[in-house]
């Protein structure tokens, strides 16, 4: 699996260190900066496997110091990690198979952990908001319309999780 950074928080954890960064997703609760990255899903590994790998040493490597959870060049990595995912979903054309796959709430949950005191950092909001691929040249799914595709997009954005499903034979 991808993440194994786990041992920082853990030693992290018997040093008596009593801050770390909460980073509350909506449905899966409060998550540290260890957790917040995983991909559980095999193909979305081998595609964006590498990228999201990156964005996790970084995360470990910075241990305990939030602010460096929180800086841009960690945030730059964060926004690459579920920016690929994200952009393999849409490719794929398929929902996202879990709420920490490619979601807007991720890099949202991300911001406003990093926003709250004592950390007050404002990450710039470029890493923390999901573009749609620059070749997106339409409906996203055969046989929807654009209108149901923007709205699945919208949904997709906004609320996350597994409860999304496509009807294809709309
Ligand atoms: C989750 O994080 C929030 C904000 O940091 C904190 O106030 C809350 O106590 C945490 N909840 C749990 C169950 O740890
Ligand atoms: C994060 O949550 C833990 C408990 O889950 C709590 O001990 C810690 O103080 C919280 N940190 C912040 C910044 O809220
Ligand atoms: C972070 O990036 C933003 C926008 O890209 C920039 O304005 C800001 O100066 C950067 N902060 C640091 C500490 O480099
Ligand atoms: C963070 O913001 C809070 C509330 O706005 C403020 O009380 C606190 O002093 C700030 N901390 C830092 C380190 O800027």
């Amino acid at each position: 699996m991808l993440l194994l950074s786990i041992y920082i928080a853990f030693f992290a954890l018997l040093a008596g260190r009593v801050y770390s960064l909460n980073i509350t997703v909506p449905g899966m609760g409060n998550l540290t900066q260890t957790q917040f990255l995983k991909l559980s899903d095999a193909t979305l590994i081998s595609v964006c496997g590498q990228t999201c790998t990156g964005a996790d040493t970084i995360i470990a490597a910075c241990g305990t110091d939030e602010g460096c959870v929180c800086a841009n060049a960690t945030a730059q990595a964060v926004y690459n990690c579920e920016q690929c995912v994200f952009t393999e979903l849409i490719k794929e054309n398929r929902p996202m198979p879990d709420v920490l796959s490619g979601n807007q709430v991720v890099l949202t949950s991300y911001k406003t952990a990093c926003a709250a005191a004592p950390l007050n950092v404002t990450i710039p909001a470029e890493f923390v908001t999901l573009q749609l691929p620059s070749d997106w040249d339409g409906p996203f799914g055969q046989g929807l319309t654009t209108f149901t595709t923007a709205v699945y997009l919208a949904s997709a954005l906004i609320i996350g999780g597994g409860a999304i499903t496509v009807v294809n034979t709309m």
